[in-house]
């Protein structure tokens, strides 16, 4: 039951006295301090229930019943606590809760009111001490760093100047000391003394609310001076965790632009807005809340959060979109951004330019794909322990996104790339990698069929060139090889004539050298074996790299029956032995037709 609060309590008691209401439907009479009569919850000829006004108690001393005014009604008309509140609160002439509440909340609107009142005189004040010869310093500070006047005004950047001087001027206008501790503009002291200035010698940022209505401010020091940055204490106005710097002005841009930046600081939202991204807020030195989250989601449905690119900044990023999963609605995510080392937007944009900032941003990372590196980044898929392994932490980590819908999507997604990943590498055609990289010296990319199958595709680019969306997804588990086929696919798109001889030396010629070193003897005795049937002997590799990879699979089910001897690992290899043995008779079927053909 929502009990009302006890001030509505008291003002209904207040109002209607207890022998008001009981002499009602009990004839009382007077007698000392309290009131008598027969009680109305049994049969009695001689009174036994009593009432004191005093106590607001009513008690009968023959059947027991005993209460207060709203309880009296609950029993003597059978209503319910709520039902028996509202009839009283008719009698009493308070019309409803629900008006009491109004009242109530209209004092705390008008309380509000005051408080932005104070806040906008302070912004104010703070903003001419900047024009003025006392706040020389500090707009000379905000040039320095690249300001100019029209964002210093979008931003009603200001200056505060040293000592009470704001307190002063806003006591001098009227304001209250208490009002001007209660918007945090003021500290009272510890013991005695006199309240002090909470901004002092500092350029001054005003915080405010999507409407645009300053509710705190940050100060930050002019030079070397701790803490770099003072934000305003949490008042009534200024709940900490669901704010975001700069939220009105990026309102309309995020609009139009269809997403928000998010970013860490003050200076970084002002120079992104100066360099044209004025679609950009910051959650102000903490971590992203829920109720920043939620907030963004009200403008866009797929911030892009900006990370420094340090380790920090990498772990920072991590524990984020770890966070942000449980939060996931449907049609609701986040982009990640990783920014160069040791630079924040602010520094980037004022080193490198806008073009690099919106490189960063082009390169932001959906958060189902980060999910995904991150989870290829934290195990290594060499063994059966580890793909279960990957297997446990794709199930622990869905299971932390609340939304069904979602988790759903994310679970099968995952599990999905992990299977993909799995039959890749049961094909025998690239293990799988925790890193992607460029380089061709990993130990099992050299693995001969892979060798043996790309040299003969370089060597023989028109079969390539027919088969190149198989090729490319045979491949797409082996970056070296894959890197390979791609550059000779470009090569091939624009000389489609090519022979293999002129394709490889052209590969030798731009390719890395670590990229082709290890695959030039297969390349070389590849050329030198040139057949009369380059499509055939292409089907074959093709069918003994599937037998290779069956086999691979087989010995691994196997293994895994030796252990765990399960039915599903049972049929799985049942069913791998029966399509190698299919696989033998195509096999067998394809060397015949060759025979035929050649005899
Ligand atoms: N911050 C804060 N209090 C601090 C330090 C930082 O509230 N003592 C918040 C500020 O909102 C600041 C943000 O965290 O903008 C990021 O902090 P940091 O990266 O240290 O500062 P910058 O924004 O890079 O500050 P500047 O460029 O002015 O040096
Ligand atoms: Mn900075």
């Amino acid at each position: 039951m929502n009990h009302p609060p006890s001030s509505f309590l008291e003002t209904l008691r207040a109002r209607l006295p207890l022998v008001t209401v009981i002499s009602q439907r009990v004839r009382l009479t007077r007698r000392g301090r309290e009131y008598t009569g027969l009680c109305p919850f049994h049969s009695e000829k001689t009174p036994s229930f009593t009432v004191s006004e005093e106590k607001g108690f009513f008690y009968c001393f023959g059947c027991g019943a005993h209460g207060d005014v709203i309880s009296f009604v609950m029993q003597a008309d059978g209503l319910s606590f709520s039902d028996a509140v509202k009839q009283l609160s008719q009698a009493a002439g308070l019309s409803s809760r629900s008006t009491f509440y109004e009242t109530h909340n209209n004092r705390i609107k008008i309380h509000h009111s005051c408080l932005l009142d104070v806040m906008e005189m302070a912004t104010r004040f703070y903003e001419r001490q900047l024009q003025l010869p006392n706040g020389r310093s500090g707009l000379e500070y905000l040039h320095k760093r690249g300001l100019n006047d029209e964002i210093i005004a979008a931003f009603r950047l200001g200056f505060a100047p040293p000592g009470n001087a704001g307190s002063t001027t806003l006591k001098r206008e009227g304001i209250n000391e208490n009002l001007l501790i209660e918007g945090g503009l003021l500290i009272p002291p510890n013991k005695g003394g006199s309240p002090y200035d909470t901004f002092r010698d500092r350029v001054i940022f005003p915080i405010t609310d999507i409407r645009g209505r300053v509710i705190a401010f940050g100060g930050r020091t002019l030079g070397t001076a701790q803490p770099k940055y003072i934000n305003s204490v949490a008042t009534p106005l200024f709940r900490k965790g669901e704010v975001l710097y700069g939220l009105a002005q990026a309102r309309d841009p995020v609009r139009e632009k269809g997403t928000v930046i998010v970013t860490e600081g003050y200076m970084d939202v002002i120079a992104l807005a100066g360099a044209g991204f004025s679609h950009a807020v910051a959650q102000l030195g903490t971590a992203l809340t829920a109720g920043q989250l939620a907030a963004l989601w009200r403008l866009a449905p797929e911030p892009i959060l900006c990370f420094d690119g340090d380790t920090a900044g990498r772990l920072a990023r991590a524990r984020t979109a770890q966070r942000i999963l449980s939060l996931l609605k449907p049609g609701l995510s986040v982009r990640l951004a990783l920014l160069p080392e040791e630079k924040d937007p602010d520094t980037l944009i004022r080193t490198e330019g806008a073009s690099a900032m919106a490189g960063v941003l082009s390169r932001a990372t959906p958060l189902f794909e980060e999910v995904w590196q991150t989870l290829l980044k934290d195990h290594p898929l060499d063994t059966p322990e580890q793909l279960a392994a990957l297997e446990q932490a794709i199930n622990s980590l869905t299971s932390k996104i609340v939304n069904l819908t979602v988790r759903q999507y994310y679970y099968r997604l995952l599990h999905e790339r992990r299977r993909a990943l799995l039959r890749r590498m049961a094909r025998g055609l690239g293990q799988y990698k925790k890193h992607v990289t460029l380089s061709g010296s990993e130990p099992q990319m050299k693995a001969m069929a892979n060798r043996v199958f790309t040299a003969f595709l370089l060597t023989h680019p028109q079969v390539l060139m027919c088969h190149i969306e198989q090729v490319a997804e045979l491949l797409a588990g082996n970056t070296a090889l894959a890197h390979l086929i791609e550059i000779a696919a470009t090569v091939l798109a624009e000389r489609p004539d090519i022979d293999g001889a002129s394709l490889v030396s052209i590969l030798k010629r731009d390719c890395h050298e670590s990229a082709i070193k290890w695959l030039e003897r297969d390349l070389d005795s590849a050329l030198q074996r040139q057949g009369q049937d380059p499509e055939g002997d292409y089907q074959r590799m093709l069918l003994a790299l599937h037998d290779q990879a069956l086999t691979r699979e087989i010995e691994l089910m196997q293994t895994m029956l030796t252990t765990d001897p399960s039915p599903e690992i049972w049929q799985r290899l049942q069913l791998l032995q029966q399509e190698r043995y299919q696989l033998h008779v195509e096999r067998k079927e394809f060397a015949h037709y060759e025979e035929v053909k050649y005899n």
